[in-house]
């Protein structure tokens, strides 16, 4: 039976080449000091950085900046923004850069003004958010998390080993997001394939759950075919508008709850990438990769009818009079033929793993699971396929 849902997104999407301009408007709504965070640089290469400063020195306001912020952003970092704006009293954090970037800020957010210690209470605890919080907004550069326009916030504690995602309610959503297609535009093949596959995992993790005749899945199989045939464009001319437009708007809407609602979900995959990330620091949608060909291979006879479907539906391989489980099979065998296509990684030596780390990342992952429910042992052997994988 569908399950009940409520929906509520109250993030403004300001999208297109002239989404900049909305920027001005938008800081009208906040005070004085906005916190710029950003990343290692890229901002600064391809000119944003000057487009946004230039803005908000117009706009009168004062800039705290937060800068190197990491891929995998680190607790630590949590941290020294929370205290840099408790310093400054800040009014908005703005957000620019990927998911990391945007992932920070919403932890810097939840934590500035929180009793006690944020890691446990929000990180390991899930616990509510009872204290102030500061607003958040992005102007997006890669696409693939979805943190524009949703409650999540992925922080690895490097003491510990953990990365742990939290979702926190919509009030926690950047207040606006830019989402200019050009910005994509000077991202490394490497980084935007990760991306590419990040986009498609989320909308897998969806998919593969659920026995239910249900509108998401519909979305979802017209979302991924959007994207591989997006995909394929952006990754041989990579400055094709459309296809990065494509793509950008893809990854919104499919790191966002609405495509997951009224069904079941898995988030296996996500889980053992979190650990594999807190031991290599990879880049996630790589992880993901390297997990997902073994993971699907493993449960695909637990969910046969939704992966013969996958097939069918998204890879567009004819049932003819074959059995089940070969149709299934051909659907994974043409999603590893797409992600060796776009030059995904999916060998977790070549991701940083050495082979010590794979038992510690197979007991270190939160045990989740749609059509099958894995111990850690299994987790394991997925590992190790991944680790010889070729
Ligand atoms: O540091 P900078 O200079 O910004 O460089 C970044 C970084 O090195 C670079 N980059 C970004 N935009 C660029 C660019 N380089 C050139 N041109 C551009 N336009 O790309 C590198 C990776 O950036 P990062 O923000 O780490 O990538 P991504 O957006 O994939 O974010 C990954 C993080 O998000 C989490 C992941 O676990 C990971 O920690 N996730 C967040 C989710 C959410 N909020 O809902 C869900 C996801 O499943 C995911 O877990
Ligand atoms: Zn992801």
């Amino acid at each position: 039976m569908n399950l009940d849902f409520i929906y509520k997104n109250p993030t403004t999407i300001y999208f297109g080449r002239d989404a900049l301009n909305n920027l001005r408007t938008e800081l009208g709504n906040y005070g004085d000091t906005v916190m710029l965070a950003y990343g290692k640089g890229s901002i600064k290469n391809m000119g944003l950085y000057d487009q946004v400063v230039s803005i908000l020195k117009e706009c009168g306001k004062n800039i705290v900046e937060l800068t190197g912020i990491m891929p995998n952003p680190t607790y630590e970092k949590v941290t020294e923004g929370a205290k840099l704006v408790r310093e400054n009293d800040v009014d908005l954090i703005l957000a620019v850069g990927g998911g990391s970037v945007i992932d920070c800020a919403k932890g810097i957010s939840v934590s500035a003004y929180c009793e006690g210690d944020p890691w446990t209470k929000y990180w390991l605890q899930f616990q509510p958010v009872d204290n102030k919080i500061v607003p958040v907004a992005s102007i997006l550069t890669l696409a693939g998390t979805g943190s524009e326009m949703n409650g999540g916030s992925v922080i690895t504690n490097d003491d510990m080993k953990l990365k742990m995602g939290r979702v926190f309610p919509a009030e926690m959503n950047p207040k606006f997001s830019i989402l200019n297609p050009e910005y994509t535009f000077s991202l490394p093949t490497y980084q935007l394939v990760s991306g590419i596959f990040d986009m498609m995992s989320h909308l897998m993790e969806s998919y593969f759950s659920g026995e239910d005749d249900v509108t998401t899945d519909y979305l979802i199989e017209g979302l991924l075919r959007s994207i591989i045939h997006s995909a394929k464009i952006a990754v041989k001319d990579p400055k094709d508008y459309e296809a990065r437009s494509n793509l950008m708007w893809s990854s919104t809407l499919a790191m966002n709850p609405i495509m997951g609602l009224s069904k079941p979900q898995d988030w296996q995959v996500h889980m053992i990438e979190h650990q594999l990330g807190a031991y290599t620091d990879c880049a996630h949608g790589m992880g993901l990769a390297a997990v997902s060909l073994p993971y699907y291979r493993a449960i695909y006879k637990n969910g046969l009818d939704k992966f013969v479907r996958f097939a069918t539906q998204v890879w567009g391989i004819e049932e003819r009079d074959k059995p089940k489980e070969e149709i299934a099979l051909a659907g994974i065998d043409a999603l590893e033929a797409f992600v060796k296509e776009c030059g995904i990684v999916i060998n977790l030596k070549e991701l940083g793993a050495t082979e010590e780390m794979l038992p510690l990342v197979a007991n270190s992952t939160v045990i989740l699971g749609g059509y099958k429910k894995l111990t850690h042992e299994e987790i394991l052997d997925i590992l190790k396929s991944a680790y010889a994988a070729e």
